[in-house]
């Protein structure tokens, strides 16, 4: 039987996962896959941890050269999270010959062409299954499962610590304040949670998913960006009056040959599939023109449900003789003719305005000085002179509804703008 050996870089709650997955499941993947997997070596520097989890001590060191040193370890998985030294312990991996996995989601978006260069040097292979959604297998899906497709658009929930705390407002009432600190109380939510509620989780998976999905490297900084930190329970609940679910979405799609991403709160149908998607579940949302539309849904965090993913890759990587090259450019600095960045959406508005004579008139007028066409209008009754009246515009470009945005919210009657949120279909 093929004997492989694994160095584990890092034992926190994936790493941990990946260790017990692959310790329970030895003798189950070797009789299935042929694979006799050998943990050779964990860089961990906490002891108890490891100790925890029953690795044998005499395989934990501090010293990543016992990893890039030992001709036996041909797999190397990272699990530090962060940009260094993750990045530069896998770049030498990569150039020692042996194979990287890692669910590394801001590192490899950001460092994927350093890597893939360092990878054709070394001859080993690149596998990032756990990056995106966790244990859903949706990066073998994209590149594995569509080959004879074009893929068309993407659009994901793929952070589970929003999509838990978008559920909780829509389905208890709770604001987000509250609704942020249960996360954290159970884990989901980091002590400063910025990278899941301000959306830059999303964005590198969307990065990452996107790349593969058209083919081209479609970099983090081309990708809009919005989180879900000032979204009103208020608006959550007129969008549920409307047939509307907020979600955090993940958004890509490549028409005329242009790629636009995004990652934003949107509207979605209450009948839409992922809609249905709630707590800290994540799905994936696929056209292909081929094979139609596909939704792949799991769990997107987790020690054993992102350690299935990483082990998966890790059976992968040991089993390839040579690995998959990704032969379209992933260094050259990206076009920007290529990528649209003034989309079209339909959007949700409301106004917070004097519940008086001609206040709508007037903000009818300039929607359609502007060429904004309304699908629904909705006024709020309220006890207060000031109430709340909810647009619902049909497709528009961004650049026109915030320009006429900027110019209602000038307008006598008009206090201020409070909420701008897209409508996807
Ligand atoms: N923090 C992520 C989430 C999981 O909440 O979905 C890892 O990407």
């Amino acid at each position: 039987m093929k004997k492989v050996g694994v160095a584990l870089l890092g034992l926190g709650v994936v790493g941990g996962g990946t260790y017990t997955i692959l310790r329970d499941k030895h003798d189950y993947i070797a009789e299935n896959e042929g694979i006799d997997i050998e943990i050779r070596c964990v860089l961990e520097k906490n002891l108890d941890r490891a100790r925890e989890l029953g690795v044998d001590p005499a395989i934990v060191t501090t010293d990543i050269e016992r990893v890039l040193g030992d001709p036996d370890i041909a797999v190397v998985a990272e699990f530090f999270g962060g940009i260094e030294p993750a990045r530069t312990f896998l770049i030498r991996s990569l150039e020692a010959g042996k194979s990287i996995v890692t669910a590394n989601k801001e590192m490899f978006s950001k460092h994927w062409h350093e890597l893939e260069a360092a990878a054709q040097k070394g001859g080993g292979g690149l596998y990032f299954e756990a990056s995106c959604a966790g244990g859903i297998p949706i990066i073998r899906t994209l590149t594995d499962g569509m080959q004879g497709n074009a893929v068309t658009s993407i659009k994901g929930i793929v952070n589970g610590t929003t999509n838990y705390i978008l559920s909780r407002m829509s389905d208890e009432g709770v604001d987000y304040a509250a609704c942020l600190k249960d996360a954290q109380a159970l884990g989901y939510a980091e002590a400063d949670p910025t990278a899941d509620v301000e959306g830059f989780d999303a964005m590198y998976k969307n990065s990452i998913l996107s790349s593969l999905a058209y083919k081209r490297r479609v970099p983090v900084d081309m990708i809009y960006r919005e989180g879900i930190s000032h979204i009103a329970v208020e608006d959550i609940n007129y969008g549920k009056e409307l047939g509307y679910t907020l979600k955090l979405l993940a958004v890509s799609k490549c028409q005329g040959g242009k790629v636009e991403a995004r990652v934003h709160p949107a509207f979605l149908p209450a009948g839409h599939p992922l809609s249905g998607v709630k707590g800290s579940f994540n799905a994936v949302f696929v056209h292909g023109d081929s094979v139609d539309d596909i939704m792949l849904y799991g769990r997107g965090a987790g020690a054993l449900p992102t350690g299935s993913a990483i082990v998966s890759d890790i059976v992968f990587a040991a089993g390839k003789c040579a690995h998959r090259r990704f032969p379209w450019e992933l260094g050259s600095e990206p076009d920007a003719s290529a990528f649209a960045s003034d989309f079209s959406s339909r959007y949700y508005i409301r106004l917070m305005v004097s519940d008086e004579e001609g206040t709508l008139s007037r903000i009818a007028g300039v929607f359609g000085n502007n060429g904004v066409s309304l699908a629904s209008v909705v006024q709020k009754e309220a006890e207060s002179s000031e109430v709340a009246v909810i647009f619902v515009t049909h497709e528009t470009r961004e650049s026109v509804i915030k320009k006429a945005l900027a110019e209602i919210g000038q307008l006598s009657g008009v206090d201020k703008v409070a909420a701008l949120i897209r409508v996807e279909e």
